[in-house]
């Protein structure tokens, strides 16, 4: 029996064992309680409350403008509906940088009202003081490195990171830095393959890749956007395993059809 068939509830240390039995891992965005139902009934191990939201849910550009209210009242409403999976909430931008004691406070908040398991924030050596602080609360932090959308106006664009090997060279001490600090594990966004198996292969803790190749210890995916709902997005990396939104749209134009024409409700359809 697996690993993750065994576990009743996913905890931090499920996903160490897994890792180390090279099992991998599943993990997928949620952002409300009806999908995250969903997700979590299917068996997914992690569910990440992403900043993503800011993209998919809220209709901005980038995952800037989401604020920790909006994260928290997210992550509120997928945390009633999981049994199971692990929750890990994203700290939004400005929640956490330069400032170690207001990261331990966001933190704090995000636990304490949403009932979260984890959070997880962006970026490498330059936010591991806010990591250590944030776990001086038991606080379970999962780091997040190689594209991190929240340097966007940094970056100027969302192609693939550390392709270079000065780049690849700070990726890899970042993640040292971020194992150092105690995070339980480190998502890989659009990085090369041979990059992210590389410094895989010389972290003890999980890895979770989104654009980063096979051999990350598992593999996460917006669930928006695997879901087929998200149809202007066409990275690579994203495989979709079905296309709610063409199945939406069938929907909504029988609807109309349906009411303009009386044909709905019909008489089994009527008290
Ligand atoms: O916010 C998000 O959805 C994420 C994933 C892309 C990993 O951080």
């Amino acid at each position: 029996m697996s690993i993750a068939s065994r576990a009743k509830k996913v905890t931090t240390h499920t996903l160490q064992e897994m890792k180390h039995e090279g099992e991998k891992i599943t993990m997928l965005t949620s952002y409300d309680y009806s999908l995250a139902k969903l997700v979590d009934g299917a068996g997914i191990d992690v569910i990440l409350v992403g900043d993503s939201a800011s993209n998919v849910m809220a209709g901005n550009d980038t995952t800037v403008p989401i604020t920790l209210d909006h994260m928290i009242y997210h992550a509120q409403c997928v945390e009633k509906a999981v049994d199971r999976a692990l929750v890990v909430v994203d700290m939004p931008f400005g929640s956490y940088q330069g400032d170690s004691k207001n990261a331990l406070d966001s933190a704090i908040r995000i636990m304490k009202e949403t009932g979260g398991h984890a959070v997880k924030l962006e970026g490498g050596i330059e936010v591991t003081d806010s990591i250590k602080r944030i776990m001086t609360a038991g606080i379970p932090v999962m780091g997040h490195l190689g594209l991190t959308p929240q340097s966007i106006y940094k970056f100027g664009t969302y192609t693939v990171r550390a392709k270079e090997d000065l780049e690849a060279k700070k990726l890899l001490d970042d993640a040292i830095a971020l194992e150092n600090a105690g995070c339980f594990s480190i998502v890989f966004e659009k990085i090369p393959a041979e990059l992210a198996k590389k410094v895989t292969k010389s972290l003890s803790i999980p890895t979770i890749g989104i654009g980063a190749g096979p051999d990350c210890d598992g593999q996460v995916l917006v669930l928006h956007d695997m879901l087929g709902m998200t149809k202007d997005f066409s990275p690579r990396f994203l495989r979709r395993y079905a296309n709610l939104g063409e199945i939406i749209d069938l929907a909504v134009k029988q609807y109309i059809v349906d009411v303009r024409s009386s044909e709905f409700p019909n008489e089994d359809e009527k008290y």
